[in-house]
């Protein structure tokens, strides 16, 4: 299959680019490389034949039917977003622009080939989304998001992105476009960026800095390794079913307090400080506006109807990760300089 990924310099993106290069498909990574994206993401597949780059902005509809004309995709996977909360507190504008209209921007391109096309059956648009549209549960476990939880976004970027889940499945009913989606929990892993909650704990701990937890820390978030999520995402735009949407979530549900103790426990394992523990470095700070209480996923769906489950747990996963840092600071490093990195964003109320 030829797939134009939009977003594969980003974190999940670029998994999902080496597992598909990796598989034999061909990969077009269409990225506007914005402060989030690293080209290095995609170095062990990028002297691939199967593998082209695009540099290009999804609010720039002629970029995009000019790429759709010269590679004649088989399916979209559509990444490509704003995706740091804290970020869209402090500037919102942004997140409408790529979220929303960049979605826009990126189905009327893929109506357009469509159509040009003749319709193809097998044509796919996998539209890639988060299950902070949900909004936030309450703390009874037995209580999760499914593919019918209504919708009750409640930050800028889950705003966002939900009115993109909107639109998306418009253009299915209105149009006729072959659509499929996914929404999935937090994803942790190999090159995420250094400002989300689990690489900003590593390197701030090596660094010797306080390790910063929103509040009391009791927020509960459902963590996915991004290889198992890149897996679950081949797996739908190849399998799924048309107009179709796909909870996915690793049933790993963890406070961040927790989660940080963690990290600070394998980081004492792994590079033990000469005195005391990482977890001494633990600093509460003043709470995210508008903070989830608690994401959980019902994965069920994906599970009985494509067989898809997670391959690594949670223990494994960030006992990966952190591995991955501690040997990777050649890729950290320079992007600690890009801006906002490393600054407290998103207090503004
Ligand atoms: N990170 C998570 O835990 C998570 C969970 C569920 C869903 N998602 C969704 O998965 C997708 C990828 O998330 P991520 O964490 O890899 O994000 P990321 O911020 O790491 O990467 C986003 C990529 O999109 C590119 N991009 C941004 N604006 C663009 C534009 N206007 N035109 C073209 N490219 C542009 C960036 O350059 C970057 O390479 C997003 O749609 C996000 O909403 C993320």
């Amino acid at each position: 299959m030829k797939i134009l990924v939009t977003g594969g310099a980003g974190f999940i993106g670029s998994a999902v680019v080496r597992l598909a290069v990796s598989r034999g498909h061909r990969v077009v990574n269409l990225d506007a490389l914005t402060y989030a994206a690293c080209l290095e993401n995609v170095a062990p597949v990028a002297d691939s034949p199967l593998y082209a780059f695009e540099h290009a902005d999804i609010r720039d509809r002629a970029a995009l039917d000019r790429i759709f004309a010269a590679h004649r995709p088989d399916a979209v996977m559509h990444l490509a977003a704003e995706s740091h909360v804290d970020r869209s507190i402090d500037g919102p504008g942004d997140f409408v622009e790529t979220n929303i209209t960049g979605t826009y921007n990126m189905l009327e391109a893929a109506r357009a080939f469509w159509t040009r096309e003749g319709r193809p059956a097998g044509f796919r648009f996998h539209h890639i989304s988060t299950d902070e549209v949900f909004g936030s549960l309450p703390a009874d476990p037995a209580v999760k998001f499914t593919e019918d939880t209504p919708y009750d976004p409640r930050s800028p970027y889950s705003a966002s992105k939900a009115a993109s889940d909107h639109l998306v499945r418009a253009w299915h009913e209105t149009y006729g476009l072959p659509v499929v989606l996914t929404n999935c929990s937090n994803n942790y892993g190999p090159y995420h960026f250094p400002e989300k909650l689990i690489p900003v704990v590593i390197l701030n701990a090596l660094a010797g800095k306080p390790l910063p937890v929103y509040g009391t820390g009791a927020n509960i978030r459902d963590w996915l390794y991004v290889e198992d999520h890149a897996d679950a995402l081949l797996l739908v735009v190849e399998k799924g079913a048309l107009g179709r949407s796909y909870n996915i979530g690793g049933e790993n549900e963890r406070t961040n307090l927790d989660l940080v103790k963690a990290l600070c426990a394998i980081l004492d394992r792994k590079r033990p400080k000469a005195a005391g523990s990482y977890a001494d470095q633990i600093t509460f700070v003043t709470d995210r506006p508008g903070h989830d209480a608690r994401y959980a996923i019902d994965p069920g769906r994906i599970r009985e109807e494509l067989g898809w489950r997670p391959s690594v747990t949670v223990e494994e996963g960030l006992e990966r990760t952190v591995q991955w840092y501690l040997d990777n600071e050649v890729w950290w490093r320079p992007l600690l300089a890009r801006k906002g990195v490393g600054e407290r964003l998103g207090v503004k109320a």
